[in-house]
């Protein structure tokens, strides 16, 4: 009997943005550890080399650090440019920048009276709005033009990041979940318009994992206290824990791949059920 083994994402070469942070660095040395080539793509370029340096050391060395910044479409530009004169193509695009911001966070979940105006959605700042909202939508969407451009002659994938305020408001947050909801939205409205293209977008949505942009609303100035939001969180996550960057793994691997070639414009929550719970 011959055994047949799936390439998985094996000699494709993939974008991510992003991809000095914590979930998708560690995305990024497992898709390396499958065999395919990593263009790193930071607004932190000096990070972004750092963590190449630090994957060489490894033996992963099919990577090249890009400093970009996802909402100015002139140096994702330049970034595409280097990455065909390595490469010669682009087969997949991680959406992986993005996250919240204090900025555009309201202090209280919810209004009462003797609340004070700053701490609630009276408070929030154009700008701070603004911020989280622009980093995280129109920094998907600029990346899939550039990069998508690319994936015209011969098909690709790609993969966005999406989040549980995507499917229900979470307090706090308006303008990180405005923007999520609009990226799932997204995802299907590129999913429809490409797939003539052999194109395929999707999108994960991770549930709580603690990484830099949320560790304020989940955890006490102590790093391991949970604060009440993070025990409401764990207390409606049925698996009762938060998830580790490597819970992605499995799920991004997946829809990249050619066993996925059937599947485009969906959203798939990697979220220890989060999502299918009511809290009752
Ligand atoms: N952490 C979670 O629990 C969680 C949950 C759901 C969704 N997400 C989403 O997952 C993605 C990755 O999150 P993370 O927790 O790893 O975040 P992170 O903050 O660790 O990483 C984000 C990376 O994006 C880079 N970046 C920021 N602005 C940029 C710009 N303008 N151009 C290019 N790069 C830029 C940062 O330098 C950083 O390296 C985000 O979209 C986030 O919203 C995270």
């Amino acid at each position: 009997m011959k055994i047949v083994k799936d390439k998985g994402v094996e000699g494709k070469v993939i974008v991510c943005t992003g991809a000095a942070g914590v979930l998708c660095s560690s995305m990024t040395e497992d898709l390396l550890k499958h065999g395919a080539k990593v263009a790193v793509l930071d607004l932190r370029g000096d990070v972004a080399k750092q963590f190449c340096a630090k994957l060489a050391k490894k033996g992963l060395t099919q990577t090249l650090a890009i400093e970009a910044n996802v909402l100015d479409k002139a140096s994702l530009e330049a970034a595409c440019k280097a990455i065909l004169k390595k490469w010669k193509r682009i087969d997949v695009l991680i959406n992986g920048a993005g996250g919240n911001h204090p900025k555009g966070t309201t202090p209280a979940e919810q209004m009462t009276k003797g609340t004070p105006l700053e701490d609630t959605f009276f408070g929030l700042t154009p700008e701070g709005f603004e911020f989280v909202n622009k980093l995280n939508l129109v920094g998907t969407i600029l990346p899939c033009q550039v990069f998508c451009k690319e994936m015209l002659k011969k098909g690709g994938a790609v993969l966005n990041f999406c989040s549980m305020a995507a499917y229900q408001p979470l307090t706090k947050v308006a303008a990180y979940g405005a923007a999520k909801a609009g990226i799932m939205n997204f995802t299907r409205f590129l999913a429809t318009h490409l797939a003539p293209m052999g194109i395929r977008v999707n999108a994960l949505a991770p549930g709580f994992f603690i990484t830099n942009q949320n560790r304020f609303l989940m955890l006490e100035k102590d790093g391991k206290t949970l604060t009440a939001r993070g025990n409401k969180v764990i207390a409606k996550t049925p698996m009762r824990k938060f998830g580790q960057p490597s819970d992605l793994h499995g799920a991004a691997r997946f829809l990249l791949s050619d066993e996925a070639s059937f599947i485009t414009g969906v959203t798939l929550p990697v979220d220890g059920g989060f999502v299918c719970y009511s809290g009752v």
